[in-house]
């Protein structure tokens, strides 16, 4: 099955006072969805924003709020995060004992639920959970920091995703999130994504109208 490429620039590589112009500008460029990453300071290294944020730039796209929860116990926030206006929640299979649950609870909030790994996290671990999920998000960095190299093994996890979502008889989307720049894309779609995380490439781009296209191809 072959899908559709999709891009979800990220939030955080935005500068935060001029958000609402900078996500406008990506969804009039084509991007089809928009990355917020939220950190809590505890999962990860780093703190970014919460429900409030997202909230507030709700009304300013019409893309599909990719919501990637860096944060521990991420149960807490379900509800607040539905209500923000997300459409796929995707939590780390690292970030709880009660993924099944959670992932379960977020698809009864009638949006899309997603799990994500940390590099070193093998792909088999994911197994079990693919009837709960509509999207596997594999980081090609170390979660915490936007800005970071591309970690050439991703490539390798991701077609192992790729293959795993194939022999299976659900319909999951594959994203990878960090490192992605016009001039790894081409080996990262090879590899069998095709939701494409991208924050300092687009937000840090002169044009990031014109980086959106560029990374779609256009
Ligand atoms: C890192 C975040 C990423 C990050 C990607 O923890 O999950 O979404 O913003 O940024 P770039 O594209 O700059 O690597
Ligand atoms: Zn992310």
């Amino acid at each position: 099955m072959s899908k559709k490429i999709i891009i979800s620039p990220s939030v955080l590589a935005c500068d935060f006072g001029y958000a609402a112009d900078g996500i406008k500008k990506v969804a009039d460029a084509g991007a089809e969805y928009l990355h917020l990453d939220v950190m809590d300071g505890m999962f990860v290294p780093n703190i970014s924003f919460g429900p409030d944020f997202i909230k507030s730039l709700r009304p300013y796209s019409p893309a599909v709020f990719d919501t990637h929860l860096m944060i521990m116990d991420p149960m807490r926030y379900i509800d607040a995060f539905a209500a923000a206006g997300s459409d796929i929640i995707t939590i780390h299979l690292e970030s709880c004992d009660n993924v099944a649950e959670v992932l379960r609870y977020i698809r009864s909030k009638g949006i899309k639920a997603g799990i994500v790994i940390k590099p070193a996290t093998p792909v088999e671990a994911l197994r079990e959970y693919l009837p709960l999920i509509d999207m596997i998000l594999i980081m090609s960095v170390e979660p915490g920091f936007g800005g970071q190299s591309f970690i050439p093994a991703s490539l390798d996890k991701l077609r192992e995703a790729r293959a795993m979502i194939e022999a299976s008889c659900y319909d999951i989307d594959l994203e990878v999130d960090g490192g992605v720049t016009p001039a790894n894309i081409h080996e990262i779609l090879a590899a069998g994504a095709n939701v494409i995380v991208a924050g300092s490439a687009v937000f840090r781009a002169a044009d990031p109208a014109a980086a959106v296209k560029q990374l779609k191809g256009e």
